[in-house]
C-alpha cells in the first residue's frame, strides 16, 4: 500500500516535472539558479557558465540579434555569422538585378574582396545582463495610481541607465520582464558594417515556400552567410573599406556528429513575443475571435493576389514577397485556433485558474490582494473584446488596400506642411519620391482595384457605425451602396494608381502637386477613414490594454506568489533566451507519427520540375544522383536536411543557433511546426515543436553545391562521440 503510494507520488513528480521540461524561453544569466539541473536531465553535458558568462568567452558571445527582427550565430574567428535564408531575403533581393539575380541564382563570396556591404543591415551582440529591479521598481509602492507609477519608474530606468558601466561604443537597454514586476539591463555592441558572403538560390533556400511554411517534415535549405567587419581596433564601425574582419570573442564550433531522437537541443536567440499567462478569457478572444476575423480577411486578400499571380510570371514576381509576409501570420493564427482546439489548452488554462482561485480563498492576505483579479481580468477582457474585434476589422481592411499606404505616405508630408511650413514638408520630399518608385515597382493597379472593392465591402459592412466617418458613408451611399461602383469611380478619379502620373508630378513640382493631391478623392477616403478610425477604434483599444496590462502585472505577481512550486518562465520581449528540450517526433493526428529528421532523399520526393515553389536545381540533382555527399552524412549515409525539437520558440527566433549536448552547432532553427504553433499562449510538449535546418544540410550546400568549400575551412568543424539518445529504427 504504502509502496503503491509512494510510486504514485514519484510518478506525479515525475509528470510534474516532465510537463515542465521544455517550456519557456529564458534568462541566460539565471540557468544555473533555474535550469541547469533540468538541462542537464534532459542530456546537457556543458554547465550553465559556458552558455553564460560575463568573465570569459561563453556561447552567448556568439549569439547576434540580426537586422532587429531575426538570430544569428558566429560561427568562425573571422565574424562570419550564420542566419536563415528567410531573414536576409530582403537584404539579398535589394542586394539582386535582373543580370545578378542572387535570390534567384544564389551567391557565394570567394574571398573577402567579393563580399558585398549591405546598407542598413546591423547586428547586436549582447555584452551583460544584469537584474536592477530593485532599482528600477525602487519608490514604487502598491497603492499608487498607474501614472505615478510610471513616471518614477522612468525616472528610476533614465538614472540606471547613466550610471551604467559600458564602454563609449556600447549601448544600454532596460526591458520590463514578468509583465512588470522585474527589469533587466541589457549593455549591447551593435555592428553596422554587415557585407553579405553567400545564399543558396531560393530553390534550396526556400525550397517548398508557403505550401510547406509552417508545415514539419520540412526540406528547407533555410539559411545565409554574412560577415561582421570591425575597425583596426575590433570595434563597431561604420561601413568602410578600411575594415576588417571581426574578431568574436568566442565563436560556435560546428557539429558534424548531428544528434538523433532523444538527444538534447538547445536554441539561443532573440524570440520576439509571447502571452504565456493570459487568462482564459482573453486566449479564447485572441485565439477564436481575433484570429478568425483576421484570417477571414486575408483570405480574400490571399485569393485576389493569389489567382493573379498563378495568371502571370511578371505578377508572381511582383507580388512574391507582399504574399509571404500576409500569408505568414495567416497560416500561424489558423494553426493557432486549431491547436488551441486540439490540446484542449482552454480547459487547461481554466483549469489552473480554478487552483489559483482555491488557493487564493483558503489564504486571507492573498485573497485580499488578489481575490479580485481574475473577475476584473474577465471584466476588462470582455469589455476590450468588441473594440479589438473592430479594430481588427478596420486594421485589415485598410491596411491591405495598397493604394492606402500611398495615401498614408503622402499624407505625412501634408501633415508636415500643415504643422511646420512647406519647407519641413520639402525637405520629406526625397524620401517620399524614394518610396514612391519603391512602392510602385511592385504595384498593379488591377489587383489593387479588387483588393480595394472586397475590402471596402467588409469595412462598410463590419467597422462599427461611429468609426465610418460621414465622408464615407456618404460616398458610398451616392453609389447605391456599390462597392464596384465606388471602386470605378475612385480609380478613374485618383492620381495615385498611376505611378508615372503621380511621380512625375511630385518631381517636376513639389509644392503644386502636394496641393494637387490634397484634393485627391483617395487621399480624402484614406484621411477620413483613418482619422476615425485611430480615434474610435485604436485608440480606445490602446488605453484597455494599458488597463489590462496592469493586471496583467498583478496577476503576474499573483501566480509568482501563489505558484511558487512552477518554475514560471518570462515571456518573450525579444532579449537573448535560452530554450531547450529535446528531439522528439510527434504525432500530429490520429495514427500518424512524424519521424523527427528528414532527409535530402525526401527533397528529392518532393521535387516537381519547374515548379515555383519545389524545383530542384539541376547541381543538387546531379549530387543527389551520384551520392556525392562529402562528409555531410549521418551513419545512414545520408544528408540530414532538417529536425525537430520540444524547445520552445517563436518569431524572432529564425536564424537562432541550435546546439547539441556540448554546445556545438548542430543547425539554426527556422520555424515552428503548425500544429504546436498555439506555444505562444499555451505550451503543450506533446505537440510543440521547433523546426531546424541540420548544420550538415547547410556545410553541404555550401561545400559540395555552392563550390564555398573555403567557407566552412574557415569552420571549427568538430566530431563528438556518439550520445546515448533514446534509439528509433531509420
Ligand atoms: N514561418 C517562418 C517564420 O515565421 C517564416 C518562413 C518564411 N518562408 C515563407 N515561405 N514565408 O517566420
Ligand atoms: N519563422 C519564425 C521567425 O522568423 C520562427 C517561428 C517559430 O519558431 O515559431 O522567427
Amino acid at each position: 500500500m504504502t509502496k503503491k503510494l509512494l510510486l504514485g507520488v514519484v510518478l506525479c513528480f515525475m509528470a510534474a516535472a516532465r510537463v515542465q521540461a521544455d517550456e519557456g524561453m529564458w534568462l541566460p544569466l539565471l540557468l544555473q539558479q533555474l535550469n541547469e539541473p533540468q538541462m542537464k536531465k534532459l542530456g546537457m553535458k556543458i554547465s550553465a557558465d559556458d552558455i553564460y558568462s560575463i568573465n570569459k568567452g561563453s556561447l552567448k558571445d556568439a549569439v547576434i540579434s540580426f537586422g532587429g527582427g531575426c538570430t544569428g550565430g558566429v560561427v568562425s574567428a573571422q565574424g562570419l555569422l550564420l542566419t536563415n535564408h528567410h531573414c536576409g531575403h530582403g537584404r539579398i533581393q535589394a542586394l539582386s538585378s535582373p543580370e545578378k539575380n542572387y535570390l534567384a541564382d544564389g551567391f557565394w563570396a570567394q574571398s573577402f574582396n567579393d563580399e558585398l556591404p549591405v546598407p542598413g543591415l546591423f547586428v547586436t551582440f549582447i555584452v551583460r545582463i544584469e537584474d536592477v529591479s530593485k532599482a528600477a521598481l525602487e519608490g514604487v509602492v502598491s497603492n499608487m495610481s498607474e501614472r505615478e507609477r510610471q513616471s518614477i519608474i522612468d525616472k528610476n530606468l533614465e538614472a540606471i541607465r547613466n550610471n551604467a558601466a559600458r564602454e563609449s561604443w556600447q549601448n544600454v537597454q532596460i526591458r520590463p520582464f514578468y509583465e512588470g514586476n522585474q527589469y533587466y539591463l541589457f549593455v549591447t555592441e551593435t555592428f553596422n558594417d554587415v557585407r553579405f558572403v553567400g545564399a543558396p538560390p531560393e530553390s534550396i533556400g526556400n525550397f517548398g515556400d508557403d505550401t510547406d511554411n509552417w508545415v514539419w517534415p520540412r526540406h528547407t535549405g533555410d539559411f545565409s552567410v554574412f560577415r561582421i567587419y570591425a575597425d583596426k581596433n575590433n570595434r563597431p564601425a561604420p561601413y568602410s573599406a578600411d575594415n576588417v574582419p571581426y574578431r568574436p570573442r568566442y565563436f560556435l564550433p560546428v557539429s558534424l556528429s548531428g544528434v538523433k531522437e532523444g538527444d538534447f537541443a538547445m536554441i539561443y536567440g532573440f524570440p520576439g513575443r509571447t502571452n504565456l499567462y493570459l487568462p482564459a478569457v482573453a486566449v479564447d478572444m485572441q485565439v477564436n475571435v481575433l484570429n478568425p476575423i483576421r484570417v477571414g480577411i486575408r483570405d480574400q486578400i490571399l485569393a485576389i493576389m493569389g489567382e493573379a499571380m498563378r495568371a502571370n510570371p511578371e505578377i508572381k514576381l511582383q507580388y512574391t514577397a507582399k504574399q509571404a509576409g500576409i500569408a505568414n501570420a495567416w497560416k500561424k493564427w489558423i494553426g493557432e485556433t486549431q491547436g488551441l482546439k486540439r490540446t484542449n489548452g482552454l480547459e487547461e488554462i481554466r483549469r489552473r485558474e480554478a487552483e489559483f482561485k482555491r488557493r487564493v480563498a483558503a489564504n486571507p492576505a492573498w485573497n485580499t490582494a488578489y481575490g479580485n483579479l481574475l473577475p476584473e481580468l474577465e471584466r476588462a477582457y470582455a469589455e476590450l473584446s468588441p473594440l479589438a474585434s473592430a479594430r481588427d476589422y478596420f486594421n485589415e481592411t485598410t491596411r491591405g488596400i495598397e493604394i492606402f499606404r500611398v495615401a498614408s505616405f503622402v499624407e505625412s508630408a501634408l501633415n508636415l506642411h500643415d504643422t511646420q511650413g512647406p519647407d519641413a514638408a520639402k525637405a520629406r520630399s526625397g524620401q517620399l519620391i524614394g518610396f514612391l518608385k519603391n512602392f510602385y515597382q511592385n504595384y498593379r493597379e488591377e489587383i489593387d482595384r479588387r483588393l480595394f472593392e472586397r475590402l471596402m465591402a467588409i469595412y462598410f459592412d463590419k467597422v462599427p457605425a461611429e468609426a465610418q466617418p460621414e465622408y464615407a458613408t456618404k460616398l458610398y451611399q451616392s453609389h447605391n451602396r456599390s462597392a464596384t461602383a465606388l471602386t470605378g469611380d475612385i480609380y478613374s478619379s485618383t492620381m495615385l494608381a498611376d505611378p508615372g502620373k503621380a511621380l512625375h508630378m511630385l518631381e517636376t513640382d513639389w509644392d503644386k502637386a502636394l496641393e494637387t493631391l490634397r484634393q485627391d478623392p483617395v487621399l480624402k477616403l484614406f484621411r477620413a477613414i483613418n482619422q476615425l478610425g485611430v480615434e474610435k477604434l485604436q485608440r480606445p483599444v490602446s488605453a484597455q490594454q494599458e488597463q489590462i496590462a496592469a493586471l496583467q502585472r498583478q496577476y503576474m505577481a499573483a501566480l509568482m506568489a501563489v505558484f511558487p512550486e512552477r518554475r514560471l518562465p518570462p515571456d518573450a520581449n525579444a532579449t537573448l533566451r535560452v530554450s531547450y528540450g529535446q528531439v522528439q517526433g510527434y504525432k500530429p493526428r490520429d495514427a500518424v507519427r512524424y519521424e523527427p529528421i528528414t532527409y535530402l532523399d525526401g527533397v528529392m520526393e518532393k521535387y516537381k520540375p519547374g515548379d515555383y515553389e519545389f524545383d530542384v536545381p539541376e547541381k543538387l540533382r546531379q549530387l543527389y544522383a551520384n551520392k556525392d555527399f562529402g562528409r555531410y552524412v549521418d551513419a545512414t549515409g545520408r544528408v540530414p536536411v532538417a529536425f525537430i525539437s520540444t524547445a520552445h520558440t517563436t518569431g524572432g527566433n529564425s536564424g537562432s543557433p541550435t546546439l547539441d549536448a556540448r554546445g556545438n552547432l548542430i543547425g539554426l532553427l527556422f520555424d515552428g511546426a503548425w500544429e504546436g504553433v498555439i506555444s505562444d499562449y499555451y505550451f503543450s510538449e506533446e505537440i510543440n515543436r521547433s523546426i531546424i535546418v541540420d548544420v550538415r544540410y547547410i556545410l553541404f550546400v555550401m561545400d559540395k553545391f555552392g563550390g564555398a568549400g573555403h567557407l566552412v575551412n574557415e569552420m571549427k568543424v568538430v566530431t563528438t562521440p556518439p550520445s546515448k539518445g533514446k534509439k528509433h529504427k531509420a
